[in-house]
């Protein structure tokens, strides 16, 4: 599966802006959904549809619609959750599933302790959501609990990546879309991305 990586001069620009660390949090959080909302229209391209029928003031035509339950998305806590709104506003019938995740600090090993899923999820295109793609743990372990309950068809959408965590969720998970917004140099010792943005569940609830 490709991995995109989005190359476009809007969302340079507000990337630009989420990197600083004068960044405010009420600023940050809202182009973390900016960004998400951008992204969604290329990750949402495969979008199961239904034929319906509308009538116009004219007429009535056969129609398009994004088919009724066939998208879930699910945020990877706690960062994931600033995702959430973006797509909403394109796409508020996607139903969402919570995955809580955090990385051990000094290992970087990512820990699960929370998983609420849709009912029938199964049968549903499943966007995973997080901001930071870094060592690729947290999304690798997503991704293989999503697989465990039964999801065959499933995204993963991150704003900043970089090499390292890329080449992980593709060699572990290649049936998996992954969708970067920016791919970042490499991993620093403490498995934080550089430039990167530091923090993003920090800098999104104001927790440090
Ligand atoms: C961050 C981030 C990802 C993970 C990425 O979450 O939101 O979930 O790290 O790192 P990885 O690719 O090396 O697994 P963190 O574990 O810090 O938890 P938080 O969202 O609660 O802050
Ligand atoms: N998690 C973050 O929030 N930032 C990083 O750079 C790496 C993991």
């Amino acid at each position: 599966m490709p991995v995109m990586v989005f190359d476009h001069p809007l969302i340079k620009h507000k990337i630009a802006i989420l990197r600083s660390k004068d960044t405010p949090m009420k600023e940050f959080r809202e182009l973390v959904e900016e960004i998400t909302l951008v992204m969604s229209y290329e990750a949402f391209k495969d979008a199961p549809t239904q034929k319906v029928t509308v009538e116009t003031p004219l007429e009535t035509c056969e129609q398009e619609m994004v088919a009724e339950r066939s998208i879930a998305i699910v945020p990877i806590l706690r960062a994931g959750l600033g995702m959430v709104n973006g797509v909403h506003k394109i796409f508020p019938n996607a139903r969402v599933g919570h995955i809580g995740m955090y990385r051990d600090e000094e290992t970087a090993i990512p820990h699960e302790y929370y998983c609420k899923l849709p009912e029938g999820i199964e049968n549903m295109s499943v966007i995973l959501l997080d901001p930071m793609l870094a060592t690729g743990g947290s999304a690798c372990d997503a991704i293989a609990l999503l697989k465990n309950r039964g999801v065959k068809n499933i995204s993963f959408m991150a704003i900043i990546g970089c090499p390292e965590g890329i080449k992980k969720v593709s060699e572990e998970h290649p049936d998996v879309k992954v969708f970067v917004s920016t791919c970042d140099r490499c991993l620093n010792e403490n498995c934080y991305i550089l430039p990167g943005l530091g923090d993003a569940g920090d800098r999104l609830f104001g927790t440090k």
